[in-house]
Formats: C-alpha cells, sequence, structure tokens
C-alpha cells in the first residue's frame, strides 16, 4: 500500500502555495500596484514587501474612504516624545480587500519571537498568509540579527516560526512561512531546513543563491531538489526562486526540479506581464504595460516617488520615454511624458491631493527673479528711475526667499485617512 502523502495542513483563511507562481516580496518594488498588476496579468499569490517588526507595531489599521484600501498608519514624530499637533500620517502597509483578499501574504522582518507575534497579531485578519524573510542580505536587515543573519542563528529562526505558529495560526487560521537563501553546502541547507520544516509551518521558499551571491550572478539549481524532498517529507509546500523569467518557465522549472511552484522577482518588477502565460498571449510590450501601471497606481492613489521609480524600471533606459520618467515631477508631467491623456483628468485629482506639481521654492524664485528683470527692463526702458528702486526692491525681496523651508506642498505628502 502507497503511504498517504504528508500535508500540513492549510488553515481554513490561508493558502496552499502548492502549484502557484507567486511575485516575490520586494521592498519599494512591491507596493500595492505592483501587486495588482501582477494579480491581474496572472500571478496567482503576491508577497508584500519585507516589513519590520516593529514598523507594523503601534500602527493604528485605518480604511481609506477615498480608496477602499486598508492602511496601517502611524504618526509622524521625528523622532520627538510627543508628535506635534500638526504632525502628519505615514502609511506604513496598504492592502486593497477585494483584490488581494485570500492572495496578499505579509513578509516580516524579524528577529524576536515576541515582536513577531505583536506584529502579525495587527495584521494576521487582513492578509491570507504572513511570512518570514530569512534571506535578505543587506546590512538594514542583518544588523540587527534579521534576514539572511538568522540562517546563521537557527535556534532564533525556529524560535519566531515556532512562536508564529503557536500564537497566529489558531486564532487567525492562516499558515506561516519562511523564505531562506540556500548555505554554501548542500549539508548545511539539509541540516537547517530539516529544522525548519517541523516548526508547523506550511511552506518554505528556498532562494537558490548563497547570501554573498549578488542578483546578477546566476542562481545555483543543484540543492533544490534536496530542499524540495526534505519540504514533501514534512509535508511542507516549496517554492523555488531565482532567475525564473515567467509563469511558464516557473511551471516548468518547478516540475523539472521537483519543486511546488516557483516565486518571481526582478523579471515582474520590469514586465508584471511575465505572469501572462503563452495561452493567454504572453509578455505584453512596455508600452502596453505603463499605461496599465500608471492607472492602478492612481487608482489606488500611490505616492508619486514610488510610481516614479517602478516606471523607470519598466521603461527601457535607451528610450526617450524613460528621460520623460525620471523628468515627471506629478501625474500630470508623467501622462503627458508617457502620453497617456486618457489618465490626466485622474491624474489632475491626484496631484492636487498629494500637493504635487506645485512649483518649488526654487522655481518660484527663479519666476521672481525673471518677473523682476523684465519689470526692471521695461522701468528703464521708460526713463523711470524710481520704477528701477521698486523693482530692485522686488528682486531683494523675493531673494529672502531663499532662507525659507521648502514648502510642503511640493512634496508627496503623506495622506489623511480615517479611522473605521
Ligand atoms: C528590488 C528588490 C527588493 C527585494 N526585497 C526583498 C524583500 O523585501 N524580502 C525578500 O525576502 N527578498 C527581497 N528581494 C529578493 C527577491 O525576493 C528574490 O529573492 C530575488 O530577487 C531573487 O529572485 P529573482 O532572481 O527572480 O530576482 C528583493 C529583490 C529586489 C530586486
Amino acid at each position: 500500500m502507497t503511504e498517504a502523502v504528508r500535508k500540513v495542513p492549510i488553515p481554513a483563511k490561508g493558502v496552499d502555495y502548492r502549484g502557484k507562481v507567486v511575485l516575490a516580496p520586494m521592498v519599494r518594488s512591491g507596493e500595492l500596484p505592483s501587486r495588482l498588476l501582477a494579480l491581474k496579468y496572472g500571478a496567482d499569490l503576491v508577497w508584500g514587501p519585507e516589513t519590520i517588526d516593529r514598523a507594523i507595531i503601534g500602527t493604528t489599521r485605518k480604511v481609506n474612504e477615498q480608496t477602499g484600501c486598508i492602511e496601517w498608519c502611524r504618526t509622524q514624530s521625528h523622532g520627538l516624545k510627543e508628535p506635534p499637533p500638526d504632525a502628519k500620517m505615514s502609511v506604513i502597509y496598504v492592502t486593497e480587500p477585494e483584490k488581494e483578499a485570500k492572495r496578499l501574504i505579509f513578509q516580516m522582518g524579524t528577529a524576536d519571537p515576541d515582536l513577531a507575534v505583536e506584529a502579525a497579531r495587527l495584521i494576521a485578519g487582513d492578509v491570507a498568509g504572513i511570512d518570514v524573510n530569512a534571506g535578505c542580505p543587506k546590512p538594514f536587515s542583518t544588523s540587527g540579527g534579521m534576514g539572511a543573519a538568522l540562517l546563521r542563528t537557527p535556534d532564533k529562526l525556529v524560535a519566531i516560526l515556532e512562536a508564529l505558529v503557536k500564537n497566529i495560526t489558531p486564532h487567525y487560521d492562516i499558515g506561516i512561512s519562511v523564505k531562506i537563501r540556500i548555505l554554501e553546502t548542500a549539508a548545511e541547507t539539509e541540516t537547517l531546513v530539516r529544522r525548519l520544516v517541523a516548526t508547523g509551518i506550511t511552506g518554505l521558499t528556498v532562494h537558490c543563491r548563497t547570501t554573498p551571491m549578488r542578483p546578477r550572478e546566476r542562481a545555483i539549481r543543484g540543492q533544490l531538489r534536496m530542499v524540495a524532498d526534505l519540504c514533501h517529507e514534512a509535508g511542507v509546500a516549496c517554492l523555488m526562486n531565482g532567475d525564473v523569467e515567467s509563469k511558464d518557465e516557473g511551471l516548468r522549472l518547478a516540475t523539472e526540479f521537483g519543486a511546488d511552484g516557483a516565486m518571481i522577482a526582478t523579471a515582474a518588477e520590469t514586465n508584471p506581464s511575465c505572469f501572462r502565460t503563452a495561452a493567454d498571449g504572453g509578455l505584453l510590450p512596455w508600452r502596453d504595460v505603463i499605461g496599465e501601471y500608471l492607472a492602478t497606481a492612481i487608482s489606488v492613489n500611490n505616492k508619486f516617488s514610488n510610481t516614479k521609480y517602478l516606471l523607470a524600471q519598466m521603461v527601457p533606459g535607451k528610450e526617450a520615454a524613460h528621460k520623460a520618467v525620471t523628468k515627471a515631477r506629478s501625474y500630470v508631467d508623467m501622462c503627458e511624458g508617457l502620453s497617456l491623456p486618457h489618465l490626466l483628468d485622474q491624474a489632475r485629482v491626484l496631484d492636487e491631493l498629494r500637493g504635487l506639481g506645485q512649483p518649488t521654492e526654487k522655481q518660484k524664485l527663479q519666476a521672481a527673479r525673471k518677473a523682476a528683470q523684465s519689470t526692471n527692463a521695461s522701468a528703464l526702458a521708460a526713463g523711470g528711475q524710481m520704477g528701477y528702486a521698486r523693482a530692485l526692491s522686488k528682486t531683494k525681496k523675493s531673494l529672502s526667499n531663499r532662507q525659507q523651508p521648502p514648502s510642503v506642498s511640493d512634496q508627496d505628502k503623506p495622506l489623511v485617512v480615517s479611522a473605521v
């Protein structure tokens, strides 16, 4: 008789990673519009950008009545004990509850089981799973013992996963997972993975690079089958990650190496239509994708600086449109620069809301100087000494503006949201 395949039970509100090709967690590049577009093009699940436990702890959950999004916000204190009365709100994390329902995995940066649980409690009711980042090699993560540093402190990583499984899964009915990198030798990776899959997690993603490897170095798939086998022995789903270019390729590679699915990062950052299967028409030209991206970003009031960053990834550097992206200072500029006039009306509304597209102090000063010069010229042409003096004093007044702090009107100011 064949032995039944082991499977850690998937909680009722959680998701099984098996058979899925998913959007990777990406700080900056995995914000809401990128995730919504990946889902639209065929991603089965999306990971949010790594969010540090302490960043979520102390936030307030609110519904943005304008967009329908759920936002976790905190008051900007600028290091003060008591934030000033006019302090602005920062949005730390955001989800679109309808489109991301049952498909969003919250990824956490943590090095402490208690903090991990405290942070997870604030978010677990609104997501389909919680993933622990044990693969980020960046000093901002590893210096606090988080990310890839956890690969070297397996006791701590196991304690975090066990604490989440014990305190989050039964109360919120969602699964816990972990994302790791491979270690230098297969034996080291095996020892680690054996411990991780015994914690009660439902999924494990293996990024097939070691911690010192740079993103441009080709992923190493030599340890993948072994990791997948260990996951399967313990009933845990295994996603593979590293140099997967499309959904079709992800499914093919997962089958080839015995994994249950695949995760895509860089290829999706450049062109999220990589999630369209060949049967659905395959990869779209970047020109088609940027219109969709900008429309999505506007619809969820995305921070302009983030929208601009993502568009700069999507438009090839050699294209004239790339220059238009880097020069744009507002959503209206962006629509005009990318020849997307049908988005202009919505762009105007959002610019108004975010205070974008106003002249900067420098631009105001330059305009004042120009105005003064032309007043000067006409006054002199009229031969009036009084006019000359008046024009001079106007110029001086404008120059004094230099000392003033920049106005917030030209910043990407945080939005005010209302409590549920
Ligand atoms: C811009 C960017 C941000 C990333 N941020 C995260 C992150 O927040 N958490 C994480 O676990 N990995 C992060 N990664 C790593 C990716 O999730 C992924 O593991 C890696 O890029 C390899 O996949 P790829 O070969 O498809 O790019 C990031 C990668 C990129 C390019």
